[in-house]
């Protein structure tokens, strides 16, 4: 008698204890451990891993799952060493079926530097409360009473963008896109318009993500703590626009007024730190993730002319010469396509990590207990076994039949199960209408080569994205 285990090998039955973690019989040889860079000695992968990963992390991790596999064991420093995974049956069983054998684990622990002890980095009971605290602003009554100052943010967009189609000048579409999420999201958190500040606060959170990324393992750690170095004369300026704008928002939420999550949590029993980790966590989770997201998107529809047509006849027919709202993306389907499509390409949170507690079997191979696990989503995006022709942008991956015959977890861009992004559904419902308001009004025209790939905890543009707009109506 035979039955599946989660991996999906069958595995006999009856006959001997078994191993409450992997269901494997005493006796049964154990699985393999992934394979991974082999045949060298032992300092040069890890040397050698460390090195081509910062050289292009996203890159060097597509070439791993090509060159060893969907769950593949990388010699990294410091955590060596880490398994990378990307078969979507094992990204379930990490985030769904056996989630509660895998905790946040050593990287998180790097994010504490500014998220404290907050909802991206508690486990199990603790995370529960913060979570359930939050919560309340992100249902889609909320966001629906918010869509005032999103129409206003993209009123204001398009009336830049118009100057720029007049001059005919070229702006960069990452620092346009943050300025729109930092003053959508920044109202939602702190009753604030946080990208007024002349960009001063839209750095420190890519400050704050890329010290968080260098936490972990980077040579900048290595100068005595006492060394001002350059990079830690940034670190601390970012802190400190941060506590500025935390405390600006504790001192409204005292008063009144200030923003709805703001107030959620100094009403809360949460401990008095929350007020801090909570906040900066949704800023830094939140803010530049959607930026990333819009600028991606545009980047792509501008270079696909048909792609972009499609967007053009689907606002034109649905709204006419007035801008979208948020009532009316139900009958936008093309455009909610696109931007999948981008977040499939160019996934902000590009991998994110866990620790195994106790021993499991991923996709055939053994994962120690303690064994420190990252989930690309940007190589598990490009598996080949997933997605016909991955590095070709096409919309039509998303439409209901396309994404009822795949494997749900292929595609993880907001990650999954109980921990699944808490902005999710805000963050995709600004992104339609933005891509919609945009592609209703302006023709895009990018300005000079590909961008090239930066990554620390997200994925960005290294030098942005340039383009210049022309009215189409006029
Ligand atoms: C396109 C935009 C976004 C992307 C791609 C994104 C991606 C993700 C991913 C992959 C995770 C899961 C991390 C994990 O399981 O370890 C996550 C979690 C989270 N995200 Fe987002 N996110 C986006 C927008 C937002 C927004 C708008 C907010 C809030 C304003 C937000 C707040 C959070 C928080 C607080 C968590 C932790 C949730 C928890 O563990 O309970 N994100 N996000």
């Amino acid at each position: 008698m035979t039955r599946s285990t989660p991996q999906g090998s069958d595995i006999a039955v009856d006959g001997g204890p078994r191993c409450p973690a992997t269901g494997a019989l005493a006796g049964d040889a154990p699985p393999p451990e992934p394979d991974g860079p082999t045949g060298l000695p032992l300092a040069w992968p890890v040397v050698g891993s460390t090195i081509l990963y910062a050289a292009d992390p996203p890159g060097f991790a597509v070439r791993a799952q090509q060159a060893h596999g969907s769950v593949v064991k990388l010699p990294m420093i410091p955590h060596n060493p880490t398994v990378q995974v990307t078969d979507p049956a094992a990204v379930r069983q990490i985030l769904q079926g056996n989630a509660d054998n895998y905790c946040r684990g050593a990287y998180y622990e790097a994010f504490r530097l500014f998220m404290g002890h907050g909802l991206l980095t508690l486990d199990d009971a603790d995370w529960r409360e913060h979570r359930k605290v939050v919560n309340p602003a992100f249902t889609p009554n909320a966001i629906a009473a918010r869509s005032t100052e999103t129409d206003a943010a993209l009123a204001d967009l398009t009336d830049r963008w118009a100057e720029h189609a007049r001059t005919g000048r070229p702006f960069d579409l990452y620092t346009e896109s943050m300025k729109l999420t930092c003053r959508v999201i920044g109202h939602a958190l702190v009753g604030r318009d946080l990208s007024r500040d002349g960009g001063e606060f839209a750095g420190a959170l890519g400050i704050a993500l890329e010290a968080i990324f260098k936490e972990v393992g980077s040579l900048d750690k290595l100068a005595p703590a006492f060394v001002p170095t350059p990079y830690r004369r940034r670190v601390r300026r970012a802190r400190r626009t941060l506590e500025r704008v935390i405390a600006q928002a504790a001192w409204d939420a005292d008063q009144g007024s200030g923003g709805e999550v703001a107030a959620l949590i100094r009403a809360s029993d949460l401990p008095e730190d929350a007020f801090w980790s909570d906040l900066v966590t949704l800023m830094l989770a939140g803010v530049e993730t959607t930026a990333l997201a819009l600028a991606w998107t545009l980047y792509e529809t501008a270079r696909h002319p048909e792609v972009r047509d499609r967007l053009e006849e689907e606002a034109d027919r649905v709204c006419g010469v007035r801008p979208p709202t948020a009532k009316d993306l139900d009958a936008l389907p093309y455009t909610g396509r696109a931007v999948d499509e981008a977040l499939r390409m160019h996934p902000p949170v590009w991998q994110f990590p866990r620790q195994t507690i106790a021993d499991d079997v991923l996709a055939g191979r053994r994962i120690p207990a303690g064994t420190p696990v990252l989930i690309s989503v940007y190589a598990a995006h490009r598996n080949p076994e997933q997605w016909a022709d991955p590095d070709a942008f096409d919309p039509d991956r998303f439409t209901p039949k396309a994404s009822a015959e795949r494997d749900r977890s292929a595609y993880v861009p907001f990650g999954g199960g109980r921990r699944q992004c808490i902005g999710k559904r805000m963050g995709l419902g600004l992104l339609h209408q933005a891509v919609a308001t945009v592609h209703g009004r302006f023709h895009l025209t990018l300005v000079g080569g590909a961008p090239r790939n930066g990554a620390f905890i997200t994925l960005f543009p290294k030098r942005g994205i340039r383009v210049t707009v022309k009215e189409r109506r006029r």
